[in-house]
């Protein structure tokens, strides 16, 4: 697989190399492919990974195989014990709203909930934040601390891995060529454990500067078990041992935490770039410990009963279809946008949004940033808001797309109710941004029929405005929920 690393910052609104585009149905079949292949095929899941470093230049695949059509891939199952079994491709969003995990694990939830945008934790997948290896990555440092298993398959069989023997670097984990993650799970926490999740960014739709994930349990005033584990700090999401050894067997006190504090800020080898600074980060360290360590006390430690869904994998659609598209072949797709069918040939590296600007003329979903960091680009796809600047066209055919057009009734022509409190509200300017806050805020209302001022600023988080301001947006949303069926 070429990468081009003497151009960094190449990107464009086009995905510029051609690949073999391929949909799995089942994991063997993407084996099958992977080791066909021979470390030069990727497989994608929700993309927002891969697609922008292929748009940087960073990845050349010769061949995409899709993973996302392989139903048991995406479920959760609570077992009767607590442990849990998550499938790679359960989505950011579904864990962080999840009531097993948000009772059991909830640093895992916070971890979840804590992502650049709605958007990326809608179409961004667990096992994607792991196998990518990125140091940053949010999931890291809490799987960590909760011993998650990891089920790694290839055509030769499975093995199970320790999480902590995963990561090797930036941008490396203990995958094999030709190996797929298949399976996490997460052992039942003891009676009187909790756990916590922190992350100081430069804004709140950024990849960490420095995270810090505590799992410990309580047995009145002592820490009697105790991991500790940090992203953003070293080549690696690492365990900070040292400092979970000086906290077991120790009465909780203010005075444990400064040391402890002290010996986290020590154990990590924090570099200087973009994000902060190496001296930062060692200093932010010893105060993240201590916020943990004091918010995880104050918790409600009883212990909660196993949530058992009998719907695990709810609101999850498959599509029967096995595609694939070989390099430059093109393809008749059927896409369902705004409620009607069309039919379009594309090419393997189209991108939703063009498709839908250029072949479709639906110039209202605006191309912006064109790697996620905007959100100018959402649409609604199935009914979750995704930023089309990181979706395949071909991998979107057969399923719900709705666009800004979409909002208008359109037998009277009439806006939507939210369409018409932005004019009320005076919630935009030159209106580049609207389209993308209004798809994402008709969202948040599907989502939740009325949510407070916090949940929607929340929600719209990875939604840049650069002219409005945020207020009158916000004023717009809330003045409308009651309006949403
Ligand atoms: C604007 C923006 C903001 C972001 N903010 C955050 C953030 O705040 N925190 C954070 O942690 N991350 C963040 N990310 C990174 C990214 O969204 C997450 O890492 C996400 O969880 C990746 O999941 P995915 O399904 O999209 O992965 P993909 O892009 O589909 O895949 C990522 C990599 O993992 C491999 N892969 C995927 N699934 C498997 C599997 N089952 N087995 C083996 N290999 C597999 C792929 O081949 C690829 O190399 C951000 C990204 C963007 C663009
Ligand atoms: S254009 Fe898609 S997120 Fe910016
Ligand atoms: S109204 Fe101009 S960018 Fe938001």
């Amino acid at each position: 697989m070429d990468t081009h690393s003497h151009n960094e910052m190449t990107n464009s609104h086009l995905l510029v190399d051609n690949f073999d585009y391929l949909e799995a149905s089942t994991v063997d079949e993407a084996l099958t492919w992977l080791e066909q292949y021979d470390g030069r095929a990727r497989l994608m899941a929700g993309g927002t990974d891969l697609i922008v470093m292929m748009k940087m230049e960073r990845l050349t695949p010769a061949a995409i195989i899709n993973i996302t059509k392989i139903p048991e891939l995406n479920e959760t199952k609570v077992n009767l014990d607590g442990s849990m079994n998550i499938g790679p491709l359960v989505t950011i969003h579904h864990m962080g709203m999840h009531p097993h995990i948000r009772a059991s694990f909830p640093g895992l939830a916070a971890a979840c909930q804590s992502f650049g945008s709605t958007q990326i934790e809608t179409m961004g997948t667990i096992g994607g934040n792991l196998c990518n290896g990125s140091p940053a990555a949010d999931t890291a440092p809490v799987l960590l601390t909760l011993k998650a298993e990891l089920t790694l398959s290839s055509r030769q069989g499975k093995r199970i891995l320790p999480i902590e023997e995963f990561f090797l670097g930036p941008g490396k984990t203990s995958l094999k060529p030709g190996e797929m993650l298949v399976g996490i799970k997460l052992p039942a926490p003891q009676p009187g454990s909790t756990s916590v999740f922190l992350k100081a960014s430069r804004v709140v739709a950024d990849l960490a500067k420095a995270s810090l994930a505590i799992a410990f349990t309580r047995q009145g005033e002592r820490i009697i078990a105790c991991r500790v584990a940090m992203g953003s700090v070293a080549p690696t999401p690492i365990l900070l041992p040292t400092v979970a050894k000086t906290l077991i067997g120790q009465d909780f006190s203010q005075d444990l935490l400064a040391k402890a504090g002290k010996m986290a800020a020590e154990a990590i080898s924090p570099i200087d770039d973009v994000r902060s600074s190496a001296w930062y980060r060692r200093r932010i360290a010893n105060v993240m410990l201590q916020d943990a360590m004091n918010q995880a006390w104050r918790y409600d430690l009883e212990a909660k009963p196993a949530y058992i869904s009998p719907s695990q994998a709810e609101g999850q659609h498959y599509l029967p279809l096995a595609n694939t598209l070989e390099t430059e072949h093109r393809s008749e797709i059927e896409l369902n946008v705004n409620g009607h069918k069309t039919k379009v040939w594309v090419a393997g590296n189209e991108l939703l949004l063009n498709v839908l600007r250029e072949k479709l003329e639906l110039t209202g979903t605006k191309y912006a940033c064109g790697i996620g960091e905007c959100s100018a680009c959402t649409v609604q796809i199935d009914g979750k808001p995704m930023l089309s600047c990181l979706v395949l066209a071909i991998s979107a055919a057969g399923k719900q797309i709705t666009t800004i057009e979409g909002l208008q009734n359109p037998k009277t022509g009439e806006l939507d109710p939210l369409q018409e409190a932005f004019i009320e509200n005076t919630a935009f300017q030159c209106g580049y941004c609207t389209p993308g806050v209004l798809m994402t805020a008709k969202s948040l209302l599907a989502e939740t029929t009325d949510p407070d001022e916090e949940q929607v600023r929340h929600y719209l988080r990875g939604n840049n405005c650069r002219c409005t301001g945020y207020a009158s947006i916000v004023r717009a949303v809330l003045s409308c929920a009651d309006h949403q069926e």
